[in-house]
């Protein structure tokens, strides 16, 4: 058990630290950073899905005034290490999807660059591309392992024999479409190649993960490259690793004589070169007695990855812990195909994996006549169905009875489609949510006592969180001051190495570090240390992390309008009730809840991207046409969470809080529409063509 911290600044509302200085515009972004005589750079893209550059012409982009250079296969240096395809950029004449960089033009202006890059003509053997998931492929195949590295496969008891037994069975196939990020911030580097090293200016949630990465690709020792990202507009997981085009500017940055290289990804370039969810296709069986208890949950699921780098999508890993059921089948296949690759989106795995299983529990409630949440009550698990470990805190059924007393849903309607206000067919409906306690190693954190404050050095990464002010509240209880004692420093990878922001453990891993190294202070320097005093602590191993199933739970409620003449739907009210352990800052936490939640909203009704099969790109790569929830979208939106401490997480008792509100959302939402007409929507998202 690990001693928890007393909790004094912990849990106190208090605004973001970064705040002034954001809505100011003096927080410095990748982008702004002030360097002397910079240079612009824009990629050049295939325009083929697949087949070999055979000719490029640059004269005309070259006779652009203001071009320094331009980059292709032909002439760009050369990189140390090219065995992740995703970094081998222009090392070779191959075309592995569309939109590939295949150049780059460096200007003295980003409109010369940007110019110069539509007149770079380049030539190609094409060969014929495949984009298209579908579940009828015969070259579905089973990966090694999934994303965080899961295992591809679970079997558990007979889950066949068990359908086949059970009063009540369901058998259906969802699907969630390809999405991607849009972090309001473009990914941007700002490379400076000079005689200490390479210099990064980069929109991360990991300045260390990004030296890490970068370091073999430029061949580079890692102490020779610093990467800095004090402000981030956003991520989402497109920012938890360097895309291509951290290698472009570091490869163009080699070109100019020590001049800054600055690139900023457009919207539509971030529809191809920085990650997106998978679209998954998911086959859920439930077998059940007449009282609605488990007996058997299967769980198969395809999705696409990329045929030049691998990425599988863990979508079928939170169906094996969720309820209890002693016969459970999971499966992960996947189609590998000429398309960009895949990566991390808000909550990978549990995002979308939890949406068929969440719309099919609603659907076997319907069959059993039982209340959805009594449904759940039922299926409660003791202990972990996969590890057997007792759960550190498992309050889902809190989370159910709590939002059913604040949303209402003693008066909710038995039957479906009963409801008609205006014109309007209105209804309710729950999914239940969850996400693990992620821990990743690599967090140290330094405390320095220096002009009678506490300097509080960890290379963390605040993405629009609120971390730089969750941290210094951390530290304050930890050493036992006010939050005005503290001067935190993050996000910059000259600071004791730091894991990513991402997985939602930020809080965990960056906070233990803080706690450890206050702690090491106090013991080797005391209550009252002299200037200069420092002490450096490694993030401590938690024993607790084997014994228990560590998870996050949530209960998401939804009330759905459908015109009855249009199809038109509306969400008027969400509910969100979380246990995510100790809340550090109840503002900051507050902000992630909804957003997650405004996310699972507009992955439920509007968020999609439509690849050409012909060409094999995102045709709606852009807000006019990839459709995110706007304000207008968005009703009567709450998030509250339980009063919790985790005894076995880490010294806060927290659990992570960044990616829990997205998942379940887009469930509460079908399954409202459901109950508001009577039609199951088993695709997403939900549009009015489904009512008509
Ligand atoms: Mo999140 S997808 O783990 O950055």
């Amino acid at each position: 058990m690990t001693e928890l911290l007393t909790a004094h600044v912990m849990g106190t509302d208090l605004e973001r630290l970064d705040g002034r200085a954001k809505v100011t515009g003096t927080a410095p972004y990748a982008f702004e950073y002030p360097l002397d005589n910079p240079t612009y750079l824009h990629p050049v893209e295939s325009t083929v899905a697949r087949g070999r550059i055979t000719a490029v012409d640059t004269s005309a982009a070259e006779a652009v005034p203001g071009v320094l250079a331009v980059l292709t296969h032909l002439n760009a240096p050369r990189l140390a290490d090219t065995s992740d395809a995703e970094y081998a950029v222009l090392q070779s004449d191959e075309v592995s999807f569309r939109g590939q960089f295949v150049g780059g033009v460096i200007a003295e202006t980003a409109e010369a660059a940007r110019h110069a890059a539509s007149l770079v003509y380049v030539s190609y053997d094409e060969q014929p591309h495949d984009v298209e998931l579908s579940a009828d492929r015969d070259d579905l195949y089973a990966p090694e392992q999934v994303n965080a590295g899961f295992p591809t496969d679970t079997d558990t008891g007979d889950l066949d024999s068990a359908l086949a037994e059970a009063a009540i069975t369901l058998d259906q196939t969802y699907t969630t479409p390809t999405e991607h990020n849009n972090p309001m911030e473009p990914h941007t580097t700002v490379a400076v190649w000079d005689a200490d090293g390479l210099t990064l200016y980069d929109s991360t949630q990991g300045v260390h993960a990004v030296r890490s990465a970068m370091a073999p690709v430029f061949g580079l020792e890692p102490e020779r490259i610093r990467v800095v990202a004090r402000y981030v507009g956003g991520g989402f997981g497109s920012k938890g690793l360097p895309h291509a085009h951290v290698v472009l500017a570091g490869l163009a940055a080699q070109l100019t004589e020590g001049r800054p290289v600055k690139l900023a990804l457009t919207r539509q370039q971030m529809f191809v070169m920085v990650g997106y969810r998978t679209p998954t296709i998911q086959r859920v069986r439930y077998g059940a007695d007449a009282d609605g208890r488990l007996s058997a949950i299967g769980m198969d699921v395809l999705v696409q990855t990329a045929k030049v780098k691998e990425f599988v999508e863990q979508a079928a890993v939170p169906a094996r812990m969720m309820y209890a059921a002693a016969n459970r089948r999971t499966t992960h296949r996947a189609a590998p195909l000429d398309v960009a690759i895949p990566s991390w989106m808000r909550a990978p795995g549990e995002c979308p994996g939890m949406f068929g299983p969440e719309v099919a529990m609603d659907e076997l409630a319907v069959l059993c006549g039982i209340d959805p949440i009594e449904l759940r009550v039922r299926n409660e698990p003791e202990s972990d169905p996969e590890t057997g470990n007792p759960w550190s805190v498992r309050r889902l059924v809190d989370c159910l009875h709590e939002g059913a007393r604040r949303f209402g849903w003693a008066d909710r309607d038995p039957e479906p489609g009963i409801r008609r206000e205006d014109g309007w067919l209105v209804g309710t409906g729950v999914a239940s949510s969850t996400y693990p306690l992620n821990v990743m190693p690599g967090s140290t954190a330094a405390v320095q006592f220096e002009h009678g404050r506490y300097g509080v050095r960890i290379g963390a990464v605040d993405i629009g969180t609120g971390a730089w002010t969750a941290l210094s509240q951390i530290a304050a209880d930890a050493l036992g001051v006010g939050m005005d004692d503290i001067a935190l420093e993050i996000g910059d990878s000259a600071l004791p190495a730091a894991s990513v922001a991402g997985g939602s453990s930020g809080i965990t891993c960056w906070g233990s570090a803080i706690v450890a190294a206050a702690r090491a202070f106090r013991a080797e320097h005391g209550a009252d240390p002299a200037e200069g005093d420092r002490s450096e602590a490694e993030m401590p191993e938690n024993p607790d992390t084997e014994k228990f199933a560590q998870h996050s739970f949530g209960a998401q409620f939804a009330e759905v309008r459908v015109h009855a003449d249009t199809g038109e739907i509306r969400v008027p009210r969400m509910l969100g009730v979380f246990s995510t352990g100790r809340i550090i800052n109840p503002r900051t936490a507050h902000s992630q809840f909804i957003g997650g939640m405004t996310m699972g909203l507009s992955m439920a009704l509007h968020e999609q991207s439509y690849v050409d099969p012909r060409f094999g790109h995102v045709v709606n790569h852009d807000f006019a046409e990839y459709h995110i929830a706007a304000n207008a979208d968005v009703g009567d939106l709450q998030a509250v969470w339980l009063d919790e401490q985790d005894p076995h997480s880490n010294p806060m008792g927290s659990r992570g809080i960044g990616e829990i509100g997205i998942v379940g959302a887009a469930a509460a939402v079908a399954n409202a529409a459901f109950h508001a007409t009577g039609v199951r929507v088993r695709d997403l998202p939900v549009t009015a063509d489904r009512f008509l």
